[in-house]
């Protein structure tokens, strides 16, 4: 059985993970053969939408542009996996009416840890004031209310984040289910 195209759509606060996971992901489905790309907000910022800012007008108009090309790839076979803050639960509901087999995955991590991380510095840069209408700081994030998956990224490893949604895909044939001799293979080269 092959897999089939899916729009895997990651959404949460600056440094919950969200790139993160979505690279694991994309990694062991790809040594599962299946087709992947990757939509991240931070690379779709420096083209696809790069005179884009942070009101949330820009921010629809990016998570519509972003949903817009993973539902090209889906509809064409591809797993496109989207790891965009996309704060606005109204914006994702959209996505999940307009497109097909829309997986919403909530990268949740309290803003304290992600604030605690700081991974590149623009949480106190937010709280300095130097930029403005910041996730979680200044602006909203409104969460999730019915996820298909939930990953709390502040609790379980990568490793365990990534299994999460790999059984997802498997359980609802979204991919076919890994036979245990692959499992194996996969533990020794240590996926
Ligand atoms: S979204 O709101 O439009 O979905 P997106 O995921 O594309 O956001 O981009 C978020 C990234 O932009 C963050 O990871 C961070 O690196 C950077 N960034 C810069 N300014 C802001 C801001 N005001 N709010 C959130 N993220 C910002």
């Amino acid at each position: 059985m092959k897999h089939k195209g899916t729009i895997l759509w990651l959404t949460g606060l600056s440094g919950a993970g969200k790139t993160t996971i979505a690279k694991g992901v994309a990694q062991q489905l790809r040594t599962r053969g299946c087709r992947v790309e990757l939509l991240d907000g931070d690379v779709v910022r420096t083209s696809l939408s790069k005179e884009l800012g942070f009101s949330k007008e820009d921010r629809d108009t990016n998570v519509r542009r972003i949903g817009f090309v993973a539902n090209l790839l889906s509809r064409n076979g591809v797993i496109a996996i989207a790891a965009v803050i996309s704060p606005y639960r109204e914006i994702r509901e959209e996505l999940r009416r307009t497109t097909t087999n829309f997986v919403e995955v909530y990268v949740q991590a309290p803003l304290t840890v992600c604030e605690s991380r700081d991974s590149k510095g623009l949480y106190a840069k937010a709280r300095a004031g130097e930029i403005k209408n910041f996730t979680g700081i200044s602006d909203p994030y409104e969460e999730p209310l019915n996820p298909e998956i939930i990953c709390p990224s502040y609790q379980f490893t990568v490793e365990q984040c990534v299994h999460q949604v790999i059984s997802y895909l498997e359980s609802q044939s979204y991919i076919p289910v890994c036979s245990l001799k692959d499992r194996e293979e996969e533990a020794v080269q240590g996926i």
